[in-house]
């Protein structure tokens, strides 16, 4: 057997009583000929192996160098040195991959996350990326048990489609068909019944209106994969491939909606508090001395770990969108001309506009209710007022919008006359009126943009930075 090491997050968490172990792992510096430190990613800690002088060949110790791979057997014993607890006396030390130090990429010093981003295959050794990536899982595997918990069934809803779930066009086209001479009908256009679905297809935008579907038969359900936008933000909350949570729940209206989406969000927070302290110690950190950069009055008021408690120990803000207006319009940003776009019953709010209503108005997370139906999607409950639908957002101070929902129109004349009125194409989604044909009910159900939400509890700056291998227009590398 080759593998019988020890993780080093599992040996760093015992006392140093003289015990022999295999450790592998990744150098990230090697200091006088004689410390490593080594890391296998179980841990932002380095393990600090110590290689005794005279103990070990020339030619091995010029192998050493940051980014090879390691397996060390050795002794633990307590740390004779400072900032650390117990040191690995290396016995033996076996090389198992070479990193040519000229050319790896990553140097033992301070990178800039835009250069990371170039680097996206190694960036997850750095202490940054491994700590945002830990925390990520530590958040999904908080989504699953939540749900879990309160008898959810997941369900995997299609990820090609030949539906646009939220009726904006934004989507990405799946076909086989060949590009420069694809087959036409007699008026021009493309005979997609000669595609490999035989009709028009795309990578789904929502797993919503599946979701839908889920939840009439078995009341609560929610989603958890990915969802492609083929929108062209290029923001710093945008992405062309996100992953969303979309619970969806039978006998629930918009208020049931918001007091789980509140209680969902609080849950995964207080998990990752809980299970990831360090990492998220180290983030916080990393996030104070980026702010020192800044000017006074840019720097959050809070600390991540400050904000993160905040909003376990405090309930959201709720508003109607007709309030957010009103806010808005009273606000002395508003009077002194300090937004960029203006602000009137039926606008879509802007991100400046939300920032102001969560970051200076309310200083904590707003759910906004409510909102106009013109400016929200076809499956939305109509409200009996004639202009509002019953959506609810929930912005997040330094995000924004970080939840969007609703209740669901479970009225089929309704949905149909809407349906209409948006020129959604209601004969192709026969299946989804059929739930309000057979044992409709009143639901509800919201999406979380996963990634905004590991960029509100990870403080980074960056949506590229919090996924992996970002896809956002012009870039698809790795
Ligand atoms: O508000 P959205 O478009 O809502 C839906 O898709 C509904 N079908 C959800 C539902 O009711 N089941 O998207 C939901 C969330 C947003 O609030 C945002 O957090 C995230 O998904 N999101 C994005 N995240 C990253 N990049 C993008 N391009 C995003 N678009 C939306
Ligand atoms: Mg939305």
């Amino acid at each position: 057997m080759f593998n019988t090491r020890v993780k080093i997050k599992t040996l760093l968490a015992q006392e140093p009583q003289n015990l022999e172990v295999t450790v592998m792992g990744w150098v990230r510096t090697f200091r006088n000929n004689q410390f490593i430190a080594l890391n296998d990613g179980s841990t932002g800690n380095n393990l600090q192996v110590v290689a005794e002088l005279g103990k070990f060949d020339e030619e091995l110790l010029k192998r050493i160098t940051t980014g090879a791979s390691l397996k060390i057997k050795g002794t633990v014993v307590p740390s004779l040195g400072k900032g650390q607890k117990m040191d690995l006396v290396a016995q033996s030390i076996e090389v198992l991959g070479d990193s040519d130090a000229e050319k790896f990429p990553l140097q033992p010093k301070k990178h800039s996350l835009e250069f990371l981003r170039e680097i996206a295959h190694l960036r997850f050794r750095t202490n940054t990326f491994s700590a945002v990536f830990r925390v990520r899982h530590t958040l999904a595997f908080a989504v699953h048990k939540f749900f879990n918990e309160k008898g959810f069934v997941y369900l995997h809803t299609p990820i090609i489609t030949a539906s646009d779930a939220e009726g904006a066009g934004e989507m990405f086209r799946v076909t086989t068909l060949p590009f420069d001479n694809p087959p036409r009908n007699e008026d021009g256009s493309i005979n997609y019944k000669e595609d490999f679905f035989g009709r028009a297809t795309n990578l789904t935008v929502s797993g919503q209106l599946e979701g839908e579907l889920g939840a009439m038969a078995f009341s609560d359900i929610y989603t958890f994969g990915p969802t492609f936008r083929a929108e062209n933000s290029n923001t710093t909350r945008h992405l062309a491939e996100f992953w969303m949570i979309e619970p969806e729940m039978a006998f629930h209206d918009l208020e049931d909606n918001m007091n789980l989406a509140e209680e969902f969000i609080k849950y995964i927070i207080k998990h990752a508090i809980d299970n990831n302290k360090e990492d998220l110690e180290f983030l916080a950190q990393r996030l104070a001395d980026e702010e020192k950069q800044l000017p006074q009055d840019k720097r959050s008021e809070m600390g991540l770990m400050e904000k993160l408690e905040f909003v376990l120990n405090n309930n959201f803000e709720r508003i109607t969108y007709t309030e957010a207006i009103d806010i808005l319009i009273n606000s002395p940003a508003y009077k002194k001309k300090k937004f960029q776009y203006d602000v009137k019953w039926g606008i879509d709010m802007q991100s400046e506009h939300e920032r102001y209503l969560v970051e200076k108005h309310f200083k904590k997370p707003v759910i906004v209710t409510n909102y106009p139906k013109d400016i929200k999607a076809f499956y939305m409950r109509q409200n009996e007022d004639g202009k509002t639908v019953a959506a609810m957002d929930i912005l997040a101070p330094g995000i924004g919008e970080i939840v969007g929902g609703s209740q669901r129109e479970e009225r089929l004349e309704k949905l149909e006359e809407r349906m209409m009125q948006m020129h959604i194409p209601a004969a192709e989604l026969w299946w989804y009126l059929d739930t309000r044909r057979f044992g409709s009910v009143p639901h509800a159900g919201f999406g979380l943009g996963f990634e905004r939400m590991v960029q509100f509890v990870t403080g980074m700056g960056n949506i590229r930075d919090v996924i992996a291998f970002p896809r956002t227009p012009k870039s698809a590398e790795f």
